[in-house]
């Protein structure tokens, strides 16, 4: 078999009532990309409740930093209003019932993990890192378009940025802020085919 193709044999042990086959398996391809191709830089998620997608990054990688970005508290008010005003999204969801040590309890290799815990991006001064793989999975228009801000300037060549609800009706802010801010850039998207909507950027 070619090399490439072992991939779709091997075994899952993912949660499937959490996460669904594209969401998952992309993962994976992408994760064999950057090895192959030995990308330097982190990783970073914004947006990780309790660490379900985080977690694999991190048994993924586990000689690279994984900085973990979130209120631990949920939606943040200041964010909350600009949803309602634009009607992007209700924000009935509450993603309260977290907290950092359960996160990282939950994670294979915690001690690669660096917890940013606060509203982003108040919470990113300060770092010197450049990012191979980031996950914007914070569901609404203000973080997501100051994620992109952040991260994009400080993703490697060859690196992924992956962004969860472009394509969801019910957080419409998100498919707003990745548009305007891949208009600023003059970039663009590759939509996937899974639940929520991801679209991915790269370098
Ligand atoms: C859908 S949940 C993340 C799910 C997670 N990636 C997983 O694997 O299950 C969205 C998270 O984004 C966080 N969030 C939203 N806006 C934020 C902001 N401005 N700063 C930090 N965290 C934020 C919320 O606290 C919430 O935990």
């Amino acid at each position: 078999m070619v090399e490439s193709l072992k991939f779709w044999r091997h075994k899952r042990t993912a949660d499937y009532n959490y996460f669904d086959y594209i969401r998952v398996s992309t993962l994976e391809l992408i994760v064999h990309e950057l090895k192959n191709k030995n990308v330097g830089g982190e990783m970073a998620e914004l947006g990780v409740y309790k660490g379900k997608f985080a977690r694999y990054f991190n048994a993924y990688f586990p000689d690279k930093k994984l900085f973990l970005f979130d209120t631990f508290r949920g939606f943040d008010n200041r964010n909350r209003s600009t949803e309602l005003s634009n009607e992007y999204s209700s924000t009935w969801q509450d993603f309260a019932d977290t907290t950092i040590d359960q996160v990282l309890n939950s994670m294979p290799h915690p001690g690669k993990c660096i917890v940013r815990k606060g509203l982003f991006p108040e919470t990113a001064g300060g770092l010197e890192e450049t990012f191979c793989l980031v996950s914007l999975d914070c569901d609404l228009y203000e973080p997501i378009y100051d994620g992109l801000k952040y991260f994009y300037p400080r993703l490697v060549k060859n690196g992924y940025i992956l962004i969860h609800d472009f394509n969801n009706d019910s957080y419409k802010g998100v498919r707003a802020a990745v548009e305007k801010f891949c208009e600023e850039e003059n970039i663009n998207v590759v939509p996937l085919a899974d639940v929520c909507g991801t679209c991915i950027i790269t370098r």
